[in-house]
């Protein structure tokens, strides 16, 4: 029996939408959203994907890689992204070695991601390695977004270097994207490419690709939305450009209030509730003994009184 989808699912990218953006030749712009509040900020802007990344380790837990990223973290960050959109498709990353062990595995935690935080898509890294993984998953009616270049979850082996600029490499890198997508992925994050290189593999495949230091010529691109923000006071990758700088904003914001805290003049009259002077004088005529309630208190919260 067929059911007409629900008004809040009517409304939701999904990879078919993402599929029609890429044949109408549109750039598609994603961003990652860890948290309810920048997920509605993101939303209503318009981006019509946001990635619940695991970099998540990094930016919002303080982690020094994203292989310290749990399914419980992914999970509960994914929850909360859900609940602050209405119109992205939320894209949930897969934490490391939570795919690519036993595809029973790889199974289980890609529907955890479906079905507890409400995604609309998992992401996970690896190319020809990742393949069939991505067959197993895809198969199961659940859509990937494949991701290839420098993946963050090998850092141990890759580090932090721009993928694919040796004849072998390069050619391993076109190899790796063609795989995922027979796999059956929607789309293919390329992180740290040469531009010339993404935008030949772009040419070659038929979904979309999605750059993160790899150049215009991509289908796509995703940002880290704390880079977008100039968020850190530390370290900006090379390939992300501030559009605010919300740290100086939000310290500059942070040192006012303590400021105006320590003067006195938080909370003023606009941030304060005043009631009638005259019960204010009635409560305090009387003398706080003679009234038996607070006696009470004092000795413990009484059962019978209405709370
Ligand atoms: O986790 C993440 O934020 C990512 C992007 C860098 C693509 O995977």
């Amino acid at each position: 029996m067929s059911q007409p989808p629900s008004p809040q699912q009517a409304a939701r990218t999904t990879i078919a939408s993402i599929g029609r953006m890429y044949a109408r030749g549109e750039r598609i712009a994603m961003l990652t959203a860890y948290d309810y509040p920048t997920a509605r900020i993101l939303d209503d802007a318009g981006i019509p994907m946001l990635l619940v990344g695991d970099s998540l380790g990094q930016v919002m837990l303080g982690y020094d890689t994203t292989v310290r990223v749990t399914m419980a973290e992914m999970l509960h960050h994914a929850k909360a992204v859900v609940r602050g959109t209405r119109h992205a498709l939320v894209v949930a990353d897969m934490p490391f070695l939570s795919y690519g062990v036993t595809p029973e595995a790889s199974l289980e935690h890609a529907g955890q991601l479906m079905r507890e935080a409400g995604a609309g898509a998992i992401k996970l890294e690896g190319g020809e390695r990742s393949a069939r993984t991505i067959e197993t998953i895809v198969r199961a009616g659940i859509p990937v977004m494949s991701h290839v270049g420098l993946t963050p979850q090998s850092v141990h082996q890759l580090g932090h270097t721009v993928q694919g600029k040796t004849r072998d490499a390069g050619r391993q890198l076109i190899a790796d994207a063609i795989a995922v997508q027979q796999a059956g992925a929607f789309a293919v994050v390329l992180e740290l490419v040469p531009e010339q290189l993404a935008a030949a593999i772009t040419e070659r495949l038929h979904i979309p690709t999605i750059g993160i230091g790899a150049g215009a010529g991509c289908s796509g691109q995703v940002q880290v939305v704390t880079d977008l923000l100039g968020m850190s006071a530390e370290f900006t990758p090379r390939h992300a450009r501030h559009y605010v700088e919300l740290y100086s904003i939000i310290k500059s914001a942070a040192e006012a209030y303590k400021a105006d805290v320590d003067n006195g003049v938080f909370p003023g009259p606009e941030q304060t509730t005043r009631m009638d002077d005259a019960v204010l004088a009635e409560i305090l005529a009387q003398p706080s003994r003679e009234r038996p309630e607070m006696v009470e208190v004092s000795r413990g919260i009484p059962l019978d009184r209405d709370l």
